[in-house]
């Protein structure tokens, strides 16, 4: 099975989780494309009434399949979530923001009552921060950021020529090796200038459903 069959496997697995759900909160990435083309390979468009999207991109390729997209702030909290990630350990605690939608994504996981996360089993580690860590900043910010990541023993590199959709910028540090997710995911989202961090850990995943050759497997 290539990646990216293991990637529709796994957003075909996540369909059963969104049976009545009428206001879908859905990510960003490849994983979640293959999520939204499930979702009109199998006629589900006209059951679900709306969706709150985590990225322009998403919202384009929601629209274009039929389902309309709505504020946060429109829809008030969510059912469920759709997402997928960068890395995820076995407390289902991740990184994401390698497609940079990391803000709006931590915001509907928050917002959400149950978050499923659809990943292929090359994201599966034991320890967090082999993927760079994403951190999105207010770019006057990005050196000072930088420097104190740097202090937290990663090596920040900017991602150049690259404005989030809120306007901002992203730092992908590398080397960290998170062995205390949710200490450093408040460490990090405590420096000023930092809008948000790439590790979900606070708020973690509730299911993670990982596509392997074997079928895919619920964490
Ligand atoms: C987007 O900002 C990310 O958080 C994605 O969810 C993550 O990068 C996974 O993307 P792929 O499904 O493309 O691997």
């Amino acid at each position: 099975m290539t990646q990216d069959e293991s990637k529709r496997k796994a957003a075909e697995a996540a369909l059963p989780y969104i049976k009545d759900v009428a206001i879908l909160g859905v990510g960003t990435g490849s994983t979640v494309n293959h999520f939204i083309d499930c979702l009109a390979d199998f006629n589900l468009t006209k059951e679900i009434k709306g969706a709150v999207s985590s990225s322009i991109a998403t919202t384009e390729r929601l629209k274009k399949i039929g389902i309309p997209v709505m504020e946060l702030s429109e829809s008030g909290n969510l059912d469920v979530y759709v997402d997928g990630a960068d890395e995820t350990n076995a407390l289902k605690q991740l990184i994401k923001g390698g497609g940079g939608a990391l803000t709006r994504e931590k915001i509907i996981a928050g917002a959400s009552k149950k978050f499923v996360c659809i990943v292929d089993e090359s994201k599966t580690v034991k320890v967090l921060g082999k993927f760079p860590l994403p951190v999105e900043v207010i770019p006057m910010a990005r050196s000072f950021v930088a420097r104190e990541m740097v202090k937290l023993g990663g090596q920040p590199i900017w991602r150049e020529n690259y404005v989030t959709d809120n306007g901002c910028e992203i730092i992908d540090v590398h080397n960290m090796e998170i062995v205390e997710p949710i200490a450093l995911e408040r460490l990090v989202n405590n420096i000023p200038g930092v809008v948000s961090v790439g590790i979900f850990a606070l708020r973690p995943a509730d299911v993670v459903l990982v596509a392997k050759a074997s079928g895919v497997e619920t964490l």
